[in-house]
């Protein structure tokens, strides 16, 4: 006979016992504990109408997720590479050697974890931390660790640690049309209603707007997509998953513009014909859910949402806000709609596309958050002033997230096609030596390359700008990004899943200096296997840190290169470590020659 929990029965409850809602009831359930038991795993499976391995295999993926105790205080380091730049190892292991934990276990008495965790978003002002999923710690030094396992020793909770570590600023250090304008709450929903919905579908073509997410589709054709398929219902989904490392222009989009997303949004819904918007926020922004939800409320009660938008009739259209559990792949598209569904985040076989099909098998606009921004600024200005704006194939302005070597990291929004050097200067950067642009997922560009343009028409990005200067060891740099990818890969398909694998062993090899060059030559083929072989654009793109540091700062390669011939790809004379301990000796003769 299954326990029953009362928490997990009055979660089960506000969300309608709706098996769509696992994820949700899954992350609220754990709530209390921390954790989900089995069962209570076993109790929502029950109640939703599905099976325990259904149940057990979604919270089974989502790192976020636990189903064994975790400790009531459980802080996950910032593994990003401008994180490690700005000291996070030491401060993890500073924190972890405190408190008597090792990294990624539960400290005996069961009070507390400690581990490394995917870029958080916050590496304007790293190093940072999350601790029980909810609060974000930013800026932390040495002082603040040995401060904080104090806290944790005597079990103060949380909210009652010092207000300034939970400071989030939003660093606004270039505005344009998208950071710089004040918006009016309601005024680009009453330009859209003036337009009408074939109005807002021609200023939206005439902007020539692209999404912001990454792929760069034209928002208008996907917009046409979704309200010509024929449909009883349509969704308007905004991709706030923003887990590309060394990308935060959405968590300031939503901190302090969402009444400009919301509106892009209901905008969309006017266009297309949908009733309903979703909002993926990524978990790691989880502490911005009762700010949004209480924006929402707030348009509802301006009329600016809900039955009858603006009073008018026959438009009705609400929000309803979703939160991630820690996986890089549910920003794929069709990997958060089977997110949204309740599912494990495996991407869609495409086509249809979710314009056609999408959420719950209904045409669906997704998009970007930063695109539904831009959306608003349209309404109000016209497409054709947007056009003019940027490049002609990348029009509009697109807000940069720099990190990394330079004096002011933060935002930056400048019209497309403005040149990296320009960035450089203006955020006081010094002897760059490199910029990974777009995440790591996008383009290395090495110091001859800072004359080009961030634009389709030159190097296209979703936003991520880190810099790196002359000190840094860019093999290291292409190192964590093969440890994430590894990290995020969702095991769906072979070639990623151990492609990825592959690749960070084979970095690791390189770095414990026995490599040689056929390593290189593996490194590159499987770069160009994975990106023809793989389901989805992680895979997909996986390698690109790596092809182009190789190409690009191939010494970093080289130095570590132990022979120019091949190497066994472990350690031999390692893995005789336990022959040698079981057989008593440790002499010369008991270990393998060390070719010279
Ligand atoms: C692995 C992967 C991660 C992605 N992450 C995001 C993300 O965090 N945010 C986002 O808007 N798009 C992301 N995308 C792109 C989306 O699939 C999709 O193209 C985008 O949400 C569409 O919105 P847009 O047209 O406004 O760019 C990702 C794509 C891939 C392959
Ligand atoms: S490429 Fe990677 S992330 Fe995409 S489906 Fe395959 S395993 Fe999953």
């Amino acid at each position: 006979m299954t326990r029953q929990h009362d928490a997990i029965d009055a979660v089960l409850a506000r969300h309608g016992y709706r098996p769509h809602a696992l994820l949700q009831v899954l992350r609220e359930a754990q709530e209390a504990e921390g954790w989900v038991p089995r069962d209570g795993l076993a109790q929502i499976a029950q109640s939703l109408g599905l099976t325990l391995a259904e149940v057990e295999g979604v919270s089974g993926f989502y790192r976020f997720l636990h189903r064994r105790p975790v400790g009531r205080y459980r802080v996950l380091f910032s593994d990003n590479v401008t994180d490690h730049m700005l000291g996070a190892p030491a401060l993890m292991a500073q924190l972890c050697s405190l408190l008597g934990v090792k990294p990624g276990e539960l400290s005996r008495n069961g009070l507390v974890s400690v581990a490394p965790t995917s870029c958080t978003g916050l590496c304007d002002q790293g190093p940072a931390a999350l601790v029980n999923h909810r609060h974000v710690l930013t800026r932390l030094d040495a002082g603040r660790v040995a401060q904080m396992a104090e806290l944790i020793r005597a079990q103060v909770p949380v909210p009652q640690w010092p207000a300034a570590w939970f400071e989030v600023q939003d660093n606004v250090r270039r505005a344009d049309v998208l950071l710089g304008t004040p918006f009016v709450p309601g005024s680009a929903l009453q330009a859209a209603l003036a337009l009408g919905a074939d109005g807002v579908m021609e200023e939206l073509k005439r902007s020539a707007l692209r999404g912001r997410g990454g792929a760069g589709y034209v928002a208008g054709a996907k917009w046409t997509a979704c309200r010509e398929t024929p449909a009883d219902v349509r969704y308007v989904v905004c991709n706030a998953d923003e887990g590309e490392p060394g990308t935060f222009k959405d968590r300031v989009l939503l901190t302090s513009h969402a009444d400009l997303v919301f509106e892009g949004m209901t905008a969309a819904a006017l266009a297309v014909g949908a009733s309903q918007g979703l909002v993926y926020l990524r978990g790691e922004y989880g502490y911005l859910l009762e700010p949004l939800r209480a924006l929402l409320q707030r348009r509802r009660e301006a009329g600016l949402l809900g039955a009858a938008v603006c009073g008018r009739e026959g438009f009705g259209f609400d929000i309803d806000i979703h939160v991630g559990a820690g996986a890089y792949v549910c920003g794929e598209e069709s990997s958060l709609l089977e997110s949204l569904e309740g599912r494990r985040a495996y991407p869609r076989h495409r086509p249809p596309f979710p314009a056609e099909s999408g959420y719950l098998g209904r045409p669906t606009v997704v998009n970007n958050v930063e695109t539904f921004a831009a959306v608003g600024h349209i309404l109000l200005r016209g497409g054709a002033w947007w056009a003019d704006i940027g490049t002609p194939k990348s029009t509009g302005t697109k807000i940069h997230s720099v990190s990394g070597d330079c004096e002011r990291p933060g935002l930056y929004e400048y019209p497309y096609g403005t040149r990296v050097a320009q960035i450089l200067q203006d955020c006081g950067a010094r002897n760059t030596q490199a910029v990974q642009v777009g995440g790591a997922a996008g383009v290395c560009l090495a110091a001859p390359e800072f004359n080009r343009r961030l634009a389709y028409e030159d190097v296209p990005t979703t936003g991520a700008f880190m810099v790196f200067d002359r000190s840094r060891d860019m093999f290291e740099v292409a190192r964590n990004f093969a440890h994430f990818f590894e990290h995020e890969s969702c095991g769906f398909c072979t070639p990623c899943r151990v492609g990825t694998a592959l690749v960070a062993r084979r970095m690791d090899k390189l770095a414990a200096g026995h490599g040689s060059r056929a390593d290189l030559d593996v490194l590159l083929e499987l770069d160009g296997l994975m990106h023809v072989a793989t389901h989805c654009g992680l895979g997909a793109t996986a390698c690109n840190p790596l092809r182009d540091t190789i190409a690009k700062f191939r010494p970093a390669y080289e130095k570590r290169l132990k022979s120019l011939q091949f190497e066994p790809g472990f350690d031999l004379d390692a893995e005789l470590s336990v022959a040698r301990r079981m057989t008593g000796r440790d002499d010369a003769a008991a270990h393998l020659e060390t070719p010279p």
